[in-house]
């Protein structure tokens, strides 16, 4: 058993049980960890994945994907879903703690909700990697594996700005309206903050307006992702603002499940011909459809493989202890970029390891999703996930 002084919640301060210390900045009230370290020792090392749902695509192709990428690589995984809930995803750390994990990869369901799950992790001498979500609110965690969430937010803007031509409008007014994340993700609001601050020149000089005014995040913002809230949401902003006279000329949606939430508002409420632009993101199967048929506009891809390998890296470097710094990212095979200055949790500043996002659109998809990365297919029925 070993006794780590932390230092008390709200400051600056981070302890890595599996040895990773860094640097306290603030005085604040201590608080005693003890750590226990009762791992199997059997020779096998044991990763615990916990991810938020496997209803939605993306998280149950990168369950699945590091799993086997894991085994491959000699460790025993275990892998839970947590049904989008977040006192579900508590007991499935809890249960991969009682299992043994020797490490933890977690996307948080709720980036707020983990910070005593993720000490009883560092009790136990669990290291955890946050993985695509960053982990608010605590000391414990060691390293975090995502795409730059800002980019993707930025990519969306600006393709709105090109596709209306904002920068030629002349007199031109162009409606747009927003469908942000679930505010319980920590990545919602950097894609948010990506769009908005591409957009908002145009918002300040009149060229683009929003008729329902609601342009900050918690209003804009979709509950759980869900396609349905979004819907729901689209459906009275169409029906207020939009049924007699006003046309709708973009809607900024954060992902390809707001999006598709938009897309079934549009066909059942809004009654005008015009193609309304709709971004998006991660090029899920169902709107790369949407994509080539004209009805989405682009989709921001983000190559979960390469996402998943990253992680599937750092958890090695990670149990063998190797400090989290910028040199890491250079010996990973993997472009990346390391930041140690954008993902601050509320305690500390995670070291994080950001991929870049492309723009995808029924002119390049085929170009970015077949021939760059490989990981589709097309098929008799359009697109499909090669699985490796
Ligand atoms: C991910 C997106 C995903 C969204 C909904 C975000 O944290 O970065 O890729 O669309 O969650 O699951």
């Amino acid at each position: 058993m070993k006794k780590i002084w932390i230092l008390g919640l709200g400051l600056a301060l981070a302890v890595c049980a599996c040895g990773n210390q860094t640097q306290n900045t603030q005085e604040s009230k201590e608080e005693e960890l003890v750590v226990v370290n009762d791992h199997s020792n059997d020779g096998v090392l044991r990763v615990g994945i916990s991810m938020p749902s496997d209803s939605l695509e993306r998280w149950k192709h990168d369950g699945e994907f590091l799993k086997k990428h894991l085994e491959e690589a000699g460790y025993k995984v275990d892998l839970a879903f947590s049904d989008n809930l977040i006192d579900t995803q508590i007991n499935d750390i809890e249960g991969l703690i009682e299992n043994k994990a020797d490490v933890l990869l977690v996307t948080a369901v709720d980036g707020k909700s983990l910070t005593g799950v993720m000490k009883k992790a560092a009790e136990h001498d669990i290291p955890v990697i946050a993985y695509d979500r960053l982990i608010r609110d605590t000391p414990y965690v060691s390293a975090y594996v995502s795409y730059d969430n800002y980019r993707v937010g930025q990519l969306q803007g600006e393709y709105m700005r090109d596709a209306l031509n904002l920068e030629h409008a002349g007199n031109k007014i162009y409606h747009v309206e927003f469908v942000s994340g679930d505010p319980a993700d920590n990545n919602s609001l950097f894609f948010y903050q990506g769009a908005y601050d591409v957009l908002e020149p145009y918002m300040e000089n009149g060229t683009i307006q929003v008729m329902s005014g609601q342009t900050d995040f918690y209003t804009t913002s979709t509950a759980q992702w869900s396609s349905i809230n979004a819907k729901s949401r689209m459906d009275i902003l169409i029906g207020s603002y939009y049924s007699s006279g006003s046309t709708l000329h973009g809607v900024v949606c954060a992902n390809d499940s707001t999006a598709l939430g938009t897309l079934m508002a549009l066909e059942d409420s809004y009654r005008y011909e015009n193609a309304v632009e709709v971004t998006g993101q991660d090029c899920d199967v169902a709107n790369l459809q949407q994509l080539m048929n004209g009805t989405q506009s682009m989709s921001v891809y983000k190559d979960l493989d390469q996402e998943a390998l990253l992680a599937v890296q750092l958890t090695e470097a990670v149990l063998l202890e190797q400090s989290i710094q910028a040199d890491l990212a250079s010996t990973m095979g993997i472009p990346c970029i390391y930041d140690d200055t954008s993902y601050e949790n509320g305690i500390i500043t995670v070291p994080s390891f950001l991929l870049e996002p492309e723009t995808v659109t029924a002119e390049n998809a085929e170009d970015i999703l077949v021939n760059k990365y490989h990981s589709y297919e097309l098929g008799p029925l359009g697109f499909e996930r090669v699985s490796e």
